[in-house]
């Protein structure tokens, strides 16, 4: 059960104009893909991200680091989206339809929000489904597929990473510019299955308050994001989700 949610809170976002979402691994843990950080099944409880998900590790055995990467992208091919994917699809229908703005921001890699319905998404950490070549920079989406070598090869025959962020790296331009413009300009803030640790995506509710907009951690435990949320539920994303959404319908 999760605590339950305030009716200010929900006065408060039937009056919003403009909604901006940010999810993390705890939004895609309820569809069976592992967080990171939680303590028993979290991925890098098994692997150490220094070992995997740097330009570092790559460079030195490019073989393994896709390998793991596709070992991964066959998780994320075996699941669907779950009801607090569909929740936020719901969310963005109905501003939409309403003329408001929504932007869902997500450091997930998975695109479990594009095959649930959500369209305005801004992905911060790339996709787990594009590869990009080494050598001449294409990018292509494999949806679905698997690689049948390691590491796969582009048709000019460089040598292709996955299309992720890692440690160490910048993120995405285009990304951020739409991230920071969704946070300026929306009155109403979700912060959602994120342990709030990883910059800049930590500081977004904090950047979002700053702008005078109302805003909400949906968490299983407290984050360093917690102290500036207007208001904190506890609780699984695929379970309060459906819950707020529900008591917006009129
Ligand atoms: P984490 O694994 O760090 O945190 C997941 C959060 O979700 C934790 O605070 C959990 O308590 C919470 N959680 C787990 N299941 C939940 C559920 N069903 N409902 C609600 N909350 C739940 O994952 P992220 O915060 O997404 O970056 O990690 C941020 C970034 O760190 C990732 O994007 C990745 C990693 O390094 C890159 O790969 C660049």
């Amino acid at each position: 059960m999760f605590s339950s949610i305030p009716d200010d809170l929900i006065h408060s976002l039937c009056k919003a104009k403009a909604v901006t979402v940010l999810t993390g691994a705890g939004v895609s843990a309820e569809s069976g893909i592992p967080t990171f950080r939680d303590a028993m099944d979290g991925l890098w409880a098994q692997y150490d991200p220094m070992d995997l998900a740097t330009p570092e590790a790559f460079a030195r055995d490019p073989a393994e680091v896709t390998r793991w990467y596709d070992h991964r992208r066959q998780k994320c091919m075996a699941v669907r989206p779950n009801s607090g994917h569909y929740a936020l699809v719901e969310l963005e229908r109905s501003l939409d339809e309403q003329g408001l703005s929504f932007t869902l921001i997500t450091q997930n890699v998975d695109r479990l929000h594009q095959r649930a319905g959500s369209q305005a998404v801004v992905e911060l950490h790339g996709s787990i489904w594009d590869w990009i070549c080494t050598c001449c920079g294409e990018k292509k989406e494999e949806f679905g597929m698997l690689c049948t070598e390691y590491p796969p090869r582009c048709t000019c025959g460089g040598v292709c990473r996955p299309g992720v962020v890692w440690f160490g790296e910048m993120l995405p331009v285009v990304a951020l510019e739409l991230s920071f413009a969704a946070l300026e300009k929306c009155d109403f803030f979700f912060s959602i299955g994120t342990s709030s640790l990883v910059q800049p995506a930590s500081e977004f509710i904090q950047i979002a308050g700053r702008n005078r907009a109302k805003t909400v951690e949906i968490n299983l435990e407290p984050t360093p994001a917690t102290p500036w949320a207007d208001w904190y539920i506890a609780g699984r994303s695929g379970e309060i989700l459906p819950g707020l959404i529900e008591r917006l319908s009129p």
